[in-house]
């Protein structure tokens, strides 16, 4: 089987490093891919988000299956032309990658249905907005812009003044552009949050291992949210009982009410939960593999991916048991100085072999932000490497994974020292 892969960070990488262990998949291409990735895959210079592009370089590649990974593409459609064209594809189609592409459009959802999520209202109007706010005089409060926004588009207000400034900077500043034209306010919920990410084929549903990613730049949860600068996996506050309560109220109700709604969900379904005293409550969907959970799920997944693809597109996921390693996998994201503001790139990276990984090759190291230039690894954006292992235990992989983190380095390179730190106090508990 070949494969294409769209996209070049680390949850790509993730996603190409499971291929690679498929006695299936014979040749892997990728778009754009970054330096990293190109060792394992051949790489191209398309963008991720053009489709134009990157149906005509299927048209050249002729790959069995083309795995569309990052948001922007599937919310735009990607699926739907490469399908027109005749190519199999793993990832939705934009009727249902709407789920994470309009956070209008997924509130609706689950109230229509009834799956358990932060009560909200909608707004297009500012004054009707901020009447609101006024009238429900609850602090924190939540407000989110409708449409992609790189994971920035959520602001918890503190009081009345960051509120109003907060709408304000979406519905007339236009601080998003048309993803901010309408917004969500919702209630605060409190509680620890979890991501499951979920393979489905639009009937079948099968949860993956649960995951925590740490989204604030620094430790102790402080500082701007980023895209995620660590993950861990299992979650092990994400009990038993929290599985099927939420296979019960939150998964399969999904899966069944896009299937109604006539748009079927297929490919990996992100559950962005949060467990709050009254239950597990959906915070958001994803359309997509998670970036930085993809790379701590995907190591301990012991079925060939290539056999998932498949059995996803076919729609016969009922018929394949999954299997995953009993073990735990910590990922921590080594960043550029500055990120998520700004950051310089082109930094050299010391401590690689000729494959961007450590010698001893003791944790695998997912490439994000660099590239290849003659025989160095550069780093060339935010967050540059994810650096995983895999472990039996939670704390042998942190002291894996940190051990690893210690043996390379760049100019003013960030990451937290607290990945997996309140995991590990819940686990203890
Ligand atoms: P989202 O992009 O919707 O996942 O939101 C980003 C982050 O904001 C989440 O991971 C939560 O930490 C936080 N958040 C979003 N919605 C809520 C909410 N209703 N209550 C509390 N925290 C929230
Ligand atoms: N790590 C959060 C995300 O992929 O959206």
């Amino acid at each position: 089987m070949n494969i294409l892969v769209v996209g070049g960070g680390g949850r790509e990488h993730a996603v190409i490093k499971a291929l690679s262990r498929s006695e299936k998949v014979s040749k892997i291409y990728c778009a754009p891919g970054n330096g990293g990735i190109s060792r394992l895959a051949e790489c191209f210079p398309v963008k991720a988000t053009d489709i134009d592009g990157m149906v005509e370089l299927a048209e050249k590649l002729k790959p069995d299956y083309v795995f569309v990974t990052p948001d922007d593409p599937l919310v735009m459609g990607m699926v739907d032309r490469l399908n027109e064209k005749g190519f199999r594809t793993f990832g939705p189609r934009a009727d249902a990658a709407v789920l994470e592409g309009s956070k209008v459009f997924s509130k609706g959802l689950m109230k229509k249905y009834g799956i358990p999520t932060a009560a909200y209202e909608t707004f297009t109007d500012a004054e009707k907005a901020i009447a609101y706010i006024k009238e429900q005089g609850r602090y924190p409060a939540v407000i989110k812009c409708d449409g992609l926004a790189l994971g920035k588009g959520v602001i918890i207000a503190q009081n009345e003044q960051e509120a109003v400034d907060a709408v304000n900077s979406m519905l007339i500043g236009g601080k998003f552009g048309k993803s901010g034209s309408e917004i969500v306010i919702e209630e605060f919920m409190t509680g620890p949050e979890v991501t499951v990410l979920a393979f489905t084929d639009g009937k079948t549903v099968k949860p993956m291992v649960s995951s925590m990613d740490h989204k604030r730049a620094y430790d102790g949860d402080k500082g701007l949210n980023t895209g995620g600068m660590g993950t861990i996996a299992p979650n092990p506050l994400y009990t038993k009982k929290y599985a099927d309560e939420c296979m019960e109220k939150i998964f399969l109700p999904t899966i069944k009410a896009m299937q109604a709604e006539g748009r079927p969900f297929k490919g990996c379904l992100y559950f962005g939960l949060m467990l709050t005293p009254d239950g597990a409550k959906v915070v958001e969907y994803n359309c997509r593999f998670g970036d930085p959970e993809a790379q701590v799920v995907l190591p301990l997944l012991k079925t060939d991916l290539a056999d998932i693809i498949e059995a996803v597109y076919e729609e016969r996921l009922d018929s394949l048991d999954i299997e995953w390693a009993d073990e735990s996998c910590a990922c921590v994201v080594m960043a550029s100085g500055g990120y998520p503001e700004k950051y310089p790139t082109g930094l050299p990276i010391s401590g690689f072999d000729a494959d961007g990984q450590l010698p001893d090759g003791k944790a695998y190291v997912y490439h994000a932000g660099t590239k290849l230039d003659g025989g160095t690894f550069l780093t060339a954006g935010g967050r540059v490497l994810g650096v995983t292992a895999t472990a039996p235990t939670l704390k042998a992989a942190l002291d894996k994974a940190y051990s690893a983190v210690g043996e390379i380095s760049f100019e003013n390179a960030h990451f937290r020292k607290d990945i997996g730190q309140r995991a590990l106090a819940g686990e203890d508990r």
